[in-house]
């Protein structure tokens, strides 16, 4: 395995680490269009599966703050899209929610996303999470379920996506042609035990995955570009796709590889801390 430890152009110091020969895992900044080139070196996904920052300024994060202003939210939010949507051919799946801190920004950021990103629209899933959780919710309803934008681009949606009909009345719904397998909107996918100390809003390694097997095939890549403790890594893994993560705390970094290791039983080595 190669070694590598370098700086990019915007003083953020990282580290690219490679898992498994395949996997990708750099600590930087999606805002960052350098630290993303830098990361995905020409490599085109077929999913990008994200969790953007929740910033709710409730110490979920070691060295990442999650307090922004509301425009500079809604601003990360779609500088981030607008990035990252250049290594894609395929679908988009961000999930996104309200918070005590931010409480109607989601809206703003998924009608912008909707309007400004020349991707087409698919759905708007709901995760429904098996549970509420005030600490989010503080001022507002329980937080039962969260929202996951779907959308992708054209051509992909053309040639991986059918619509099928149940027998003669033209009530069609999208199926993916190439997975074998039709989309529900709903999904319900409890979180319990996924937290990690730490790093507590990681999400189950059961909903990517369920992204992952739906919108993709074997070896093909994904892009997580919040990748927080590297789930979506994990359901790769899994799963035999090749995933990109990029988280700007190198906390997060840490935590990924000893969770990888714990998680998928395989002895990866890691890169010699520097930071
Ligand atoms: C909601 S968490 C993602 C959790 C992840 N889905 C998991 O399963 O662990 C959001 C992550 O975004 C990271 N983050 C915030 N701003 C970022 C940026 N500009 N670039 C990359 N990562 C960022 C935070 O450090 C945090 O780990």
């Amino acid at each position: 395995m190669e070694e590598t430890t370098c700086e990019c152009g915007n003083k953020i110091k990282y580290k690219v680490s490679d898992i498994k020969n395949a996997h990708r895992l750099m600590c930087g900044s999606s805002e960052e269009p350098k630290d993303l080139e830098r990361l995905m070196d020409g490599k085109i996904v077929k999913l990008i599966f994200t969790s953007a920052p929740y910033n709710m300024n409730a110490g979920l994060y070691e060295n990442y703050k999650d307090n922004l202003a509301s425009q500079e939210y809604i601003d990360l939010n779609l500088k981030v899209i607008e990035n990252v949507k250049k290594y894609l051919k395929g679908f988009l799946f961000y999930n996104l929610s309200y918070n005590r801190n931010s409480r109607w920004q989601f809206l703003e950021i998924f009608y912008r996303i909707l309007k400004e990103s020349k991707l087409e629209f698919l759905e708007l899933i709901l995760w429904d999470k098996l549970h509420g959780m005030p600490i989010t919710s503080r001022g507002l309803l329980t937080r039962e379920f969260e929202q996951i934008l779907v959308m992708g681009d054209s051509e992909s949606m053309k040639e991986d996506l059918e619509l099928f009909f149940l027998g003669k009345n033209d009530r069609g719904a999208y199926f993916n042609k190439k997975s074998q397998k039709g989309i529900s909107n709903l999904w319900k996918i409890g979180t319990n035990k996924s937290q990690q100390k730490n790093l507590l809003a990681c999400f189950p390694i059961a909903l990517p995955m369920k992204a992952i097997l739906l919108m993709t095939a074997r070896g093909d890549a994904v892009l997580d570009c919040f990748s927080g403790s590297f789930s979506t890594g994990i359901a790769c893994e899994r799963t035999f796709r090749v995933c990109y993560g990029m988280d700007l705390d190198p906390k997060a970094i840490e935590i990924s590889l000893a969770r990888f290791t714990k998680l998928t039983n395989r002895k990866i080595t890691k890169y010699e801390d520097n930071l």
